[in-house]
């Protein structure tokens, strides 16, 4: 069964059919194929409205082949195939048309003209996401490039570093720091509660030497859903007259949770594009301030790829990526920050709060009756980007599995919730709930889990999608 790729998504068609003929005589249209050697067919289309026609067309090869395949999985679940699906897992996000659309075109020029200009916009955009004055590098990469990245800057093979870890990302950071050389002391404060900060203060007033170079802390660790709060953390080093720098990971919050780099006292931020940013994964940002620098200057060596001072002060366009431009990426971020601006980030934290209230208002309603629990209890501790949850074993992957079969919506696996292969890791889900989201989305993401419940017959208790609604109407 070959699978038609096309800028709005991909569409599985039986060989038989013989598509490539009836799309080219029932268009007429300027229509180029090719084909991967696996069975695979891609689609190039100059226009939206030829896609549209195309979609149309293969709509109704889809509808003849459910015909004729009577008895089918198909026939039997008719819901499943049509309409647009929906991925509700805490990144990759949902990304705009606009955004899409934007990136649907020839390769650039990467020598001259306007992917250069609109490359130099971006940095203050994003840097205006951040809320810093400081700098902006950009990495072709995701969130792990930006990790390494940045550690590779500030971090040598010996230094010391506290990792306090309210998550499996937080575990991972800092995992990635032992793998560079670095002596990592971890607090860990499990997977249901924030980072006490009076522990942190402790153990940095213990270090009187000021061997520990860094605390590396991630914002919103989206395996737990643990939302930090950086500005106690700032209040904490200082009280401890400790001058480690303060690395932020804000790869799950970014442009989804308030977050004031400057304000808050952060020296050096990462962040990635698929998440908040609305860009399909590929780029990430590490942003940087004047302590940050002075601390890069005083490094032994620094690899020549993850290098901080080209990238954010580049005297030729080659060397914000140190060679290649992600071109096409570029426009994507160029519009996505767009919409970002032209919404207003206030007005982007606030519309996911509302939005978070109204998930946690129908959780708080199905956990009256039955299993279903939010794995952070405190409201001020959970993140506005995601959720994480759990049902009775092995529910949360049962009801996972039924709403993505059934009805076209996919929820996130639990990640680092259960000790690996274990039993009970069938009981955790999360739900992403970040970037291009809005109040029917959110409503048709609990109606149709509310609706997987009943199909399985998992115990909830009433009046979810009225608590919900009502958080929405209120605003
Ligand atoms: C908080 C956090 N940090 C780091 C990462 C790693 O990012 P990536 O998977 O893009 O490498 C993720 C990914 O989900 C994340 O949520």
């Amino acid at each position: 069964m070959p699978t038609i790729v096309s800028r709005y998504g991909y569409h599985k068609v039986h060989r038989s059919v013989g598509l490539w003929g009836y799309l080219m005589w029932s268009r007429g249209a300027p229509v180029l194929f090719s084909t991967s050697g696996y069975g695979d067919v891609y689609l190039h289309v100059s226009d939206a409205s030829s896609e549209c026609a195309i979609d149309a067309s293969v709509q109704r090869l889809r509808l003849r082949q459910r015909r004729k395949l009577k008895g089918s999985a198909m026939t039997q679940n008719p819901i499943a195939a049509n309409g647009r699906g929906y991925l509700a897992i805490p990144g990759p996000s949902v990304m705009p048309d606009a955004v899409l659309q934007a990136m649907h075109r020839p390769s650039p020029n990467i020598y001259g003209g306007e992917l250069l200009d609109i490359t130099a916009t971006l940095i203050p955009d994003l840097k205006r996401v951040a809320r810093t004055s400081g700098k902006c590098a950009i990495y072709i990469g995701n969130g792990h490039a930006a990790w390494e990245a940045a550690l590779s800057n500030v971090i040598s093979a010996g230094d010391r570093v506290l990792a306090p870890i309210t998550g499996h990302f937080g575990d991972r950071w800092a995992d990635m720091a032992t793998g560079l050389g670095a002596e990592v002391d971890i607090i860990d404060f499990g997977k249901q509660s924030p980072m006490d900060m009076a522990r942190i203060t402790e153990a940095l007033k213990a270090d009187t030497a000021h061997q520990i170079k860094a605390v590396l802390a991630v914002h919103v660790d989206t395996s737990t859903s643990i939302r930090n709060d950086f500005a106690a953390l700032r209040r904490a080093i200082d009280a401890a007259g400790h001058p480690a720098l303060l690395m932020a990971d804000c790869i799950a919050s970014l442009g989804c949770d308030q977050f004031e780099m400057d304000e808050w006292g952060v020296d050096i931020m990462v962040a990635a594009c698929q998440k908040g940013l609305m860009v399909p994964a590929g780029l990430s940002f590490v942003f940087f301030n004047e302590k940050a620098e002075a601390v890069r200057s005083a490094m032994p060596r620094v690899s020549r790829y993850w290098d901080w001072v080209p990238r954010g002060d580049p005297e030729q366009f080659w060397q914000y990526f140190n060679g290649t431009a992600p071109t096409h990426h570029l426009y994507g971020l160029r519009t996505s920050l767009g919409i970002i601006h032209g919404e207003g980030i206030e007005n982007v934290w606030a519309r996911h709060a509302v939005l978070a209230r109204a998930i946690w208002a129908a959780c708080d309603a199905w956990s009256q009756k039955g299993a279903l629990a939010m794995n952070v209890t405190d409201v001020k501790n959970r993140s506005n980007a995601v959720t994480s949850l759990s049902l009775a074993y092995p529910d949360g992957t049962k009801l996972r599995e039924w709403v993505e079969k059934h009805l076209g919506l996919t929820l996130g696996i639990g990640l680092g919730m259960a000790a690996s292969g274990a039993r009970d890791s069938d009981a955790y889900f999360r739900l992403g709930h970040m970037g291009h989201v809005n109040g029917q989305m959110i409503m048709g993401m609990l109606g149709g889990m509310e609706t997987g419940m009943t199909a399985l017959g998992i115990e909830h208790g009433a009046g979810a999608l009225e608590a919900a609604a009502a958080v929405i109407a209120k605003g």
